[in-house]
């Protein structure tokens, strides 16, 4: 947590003691007086304390505060340009854990739900629509034990998978079947090699089946399984989580691991010798602490210094959004406080990248190395029947709110955080899509997906406002959050999410260096913080159309409460 959010909270405390006095005095006089006088005292405190932050927030001098008021002013500067918005935080993960892969997307192509070659047709369709960059696989913990040989050819090995339920692995899924599935919804490869059980000689062996284009028994052994081209893998993770389920090393241990793999990894695609070259990502930390900043410096002060022999391009960051790893919250069935307190939670990521970017910036100051969100998301308790290893959960409106303060938290730090992967892509933690045999439904989180498509390669641009304040007992955030972008044609697009889950919330936009003439748009809410779309209610929770009014060159917006707006201005 940051300094400043120290310091909000700290104001928070006292103003909250203040008002439990005030209270306790007033309620000694009549219950009329109490009401209005605490009412009043709140707002004002919670201006005073809300103020300095939110100036420190978006850096721009503001007149008056919004907080406690139901109207934000939004100041949209469409010359200053930002970083660009890599289309690649859009990024989803595929492991093989419960029914995120057999089920979720592999069902073989003899089954009766529609598929081709043995995709399901609806789930490639749905993804597809949203337009996915890249799909990273095959774990997360099942990456460091899995052996890709097991996964191709005629002959699958079946093993089990002790990371996730101890269930029986089939291997029907397996390198071919991943490059089919990614080339079916159009997204690129993001493979995490095994740095754990595994060897640098069959991690190269790995490669070297998929990219080589000359006659050796690897590249004709990949023709004889139906693929005589190379692959083309873009990405490449060293490792998964190598401080815990990756092998519990130390980051020495790590570094001195990928020294070693960085070096006998090669791709020999042709077509990506030069400008589309494999771009290598290490692991990095997990966390805030000591542990974790010690290992990204670890890694970042090699990189600073490294020899022609090794290089990598990417360090990778794991934050899942979690109160209580011990007693998870449960993904439906809540209230208030516990929306509160996970969009809290998640907020958290802000600091985790400001922290681990400003270590970067000590070695890396070009900000060549991204940083690579590739496992984040909501975790939850699992499904009450469901095998706890698997990792079900339901999906709710509290989960869009969430994904979309993480998109924008990404997009505002796009000059070094170039790739992010939600976890995970179907049937597990905060997924896309939910699937029960021959039905799909799509999650609130897939909506959101949906929303910001626009966003994705867009160019960042500068939204200054007064973010106001929602509080709920102990607890006070932001209340508005919001990123704005221009896509390659030009056309600009507003993001605002509305947090409070009682509070509509008036939005009046500027624009600086152009004139707004119209917006349109869509915006995703439900009367509940914890409305879901189930496989008999599919459509609780959609997006539904929203247009703004605009005079003189003002932009006016209604936002509902717990929403998720995104809208195209025309200028
Ligand atoms: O996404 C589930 C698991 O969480 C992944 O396998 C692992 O990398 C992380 O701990």
């Amino acid at each position: 947590m940051s300094g400043k959010s120290v310091s909000i909270h700290n104001c928070w405390r006292r103003q909250l003691l203040a008002v439990r006095a005030i209270r306790a005095l007033a309620a000694v006089f009549s219950r009329f007086l109490f009401v209005g006088f605490t009412r009043v005292t709140r707002h004002a405190l919670l201006v005073l304390c809300a103020l300095p932050f939110n100036l420190a927030l978006t850096g721009m001098a503001q007149t008056a505060p919004a907080s406690g008021t139901d109207k934000i002013n939004l100041s949209i500067d469409v010359s200053k340009p930002g970083a660009k918005i890599d289309r690649n935080l859009f990024g989803q993960f595929a492991e093989h854990l419960g029914h995120g892969v057999y089920e979720g997307i592999w069902v073989g192509p003899d089954s009766n739900i529609p598929n081709t070659r043995g995709m399901r047709n609806d789930v490639v369709a749905a993804l597809k629509a949203l337009k996915v960059p890249n799909v990273r696989w095959p774990g997360g913990c099942f990456a460091d034990e899995y052996h890709w040989r097991k996964g191709v050819g005629p002959q699958r090995a079946v093993t089990l998978n002790p990371n996730w339920g101890g269930v029986v692995e089939p291997n029907t899924f397996g390198t071919h079947e991943f490059m089919d599935f990614l080339d079916q919804i159009g997204a690129e490869a993001y493979l995490s090699i095994n740095l754990g059980s595994g060897t640098p000689q069959e991690a190269a062996e790995w490669l070297e089946y998929l990219t080589t284009t000359q006659p050796t028994t690897l590249g004709k052994e990949r023709a004889a399984n139906g693929h005589p081209a190379p692959y083309k893998i873009p990405y490449l993770g060293i490792g998964n989580e190598s401080w815990d389920c990756g092998g519990n090393m130390t980051p020495d241990y790590y570094l001195a691991q990928l020294k070693i793999y960085n070096r006998f990894v090669r791709n020999f695609n042709p077509a990506q010798q030069d400008k589309q070259q494999m771009l290598k990502i290490a692991v990095g930390p997990g966390g805030g602490e000591a542990r974790w900043t010690e290992w990204t410096d670890t890694i970042m002060k090699a990189w600073q210094k490294h020899q022609w022999s090794w290089d990598m391009n990417g360090l990778s960051l794991h934050n899942y959004t979690v109160v209580h790893w011990d007693k998870k919250f449960a993904s439906v069935g809540f209230g208030e406080t516990e929306y509160g307190q996970i969009l809290k939670n998640t907020l958290e990521m802000e600091g985790l990248i400001s922290k681990h970017s400003a270590i970067m910036d000590r070695y890396d100051p070009q900000k060549k190395i991204a940083l690579v969100v590739d496992e984040w998301g909501s975790w939850y308790a699992p499904l009450p029947g469901s095998n706890p290893g698997f990792l079900a959960q339901q999906n709710s409106l509290r989960d869009a709110v969430l994904a979309a303060l993480n998109l924008n938290i990404f997009a505002r730090h796009a000059d070094r955080v170039r790739m992010a992967n939600i976890a995970q892509m179907i049937n597990v933690l905060q997924a896309m899509i939910l699937t029960d045999k021959e039905t799909m439904v799509l999650t609130p989180t897939y909506h959101v997906y949906k929303m910001y498509v626009p966003f994705q390669d867009a160019t960042f641009v500068p939204v200054a406002f007064n973010a106001g304040a929602y509080v709920h007992g102990d607890i006070s955030l932001h209340r508005v959050h919001a990123i704005a972008a221009k896509d390659a044609t030009g056309r600009l697009w507003l993001e605002i999410t509305n947090l409070d889950p009682n509070r509509s919330v008036e939005i009046e936009a500027t624009l600086a260096g152009s004139t707004a003439k119209s917006a349109v748009g869509e915006t995703l809410t439900a009367p509940k913080v914890d409305s879901v779309n189930t496989f008999a209610a599919q459509n609780a929770v959609v997006p539904k159309p929203v247009s703004a009014t605009v005079q003189g060159g003002k932009l006016t917006l209604k936002l509902e409460p717990k929403s998720v707006t995104v809208v195209s201005v025309e200028q």
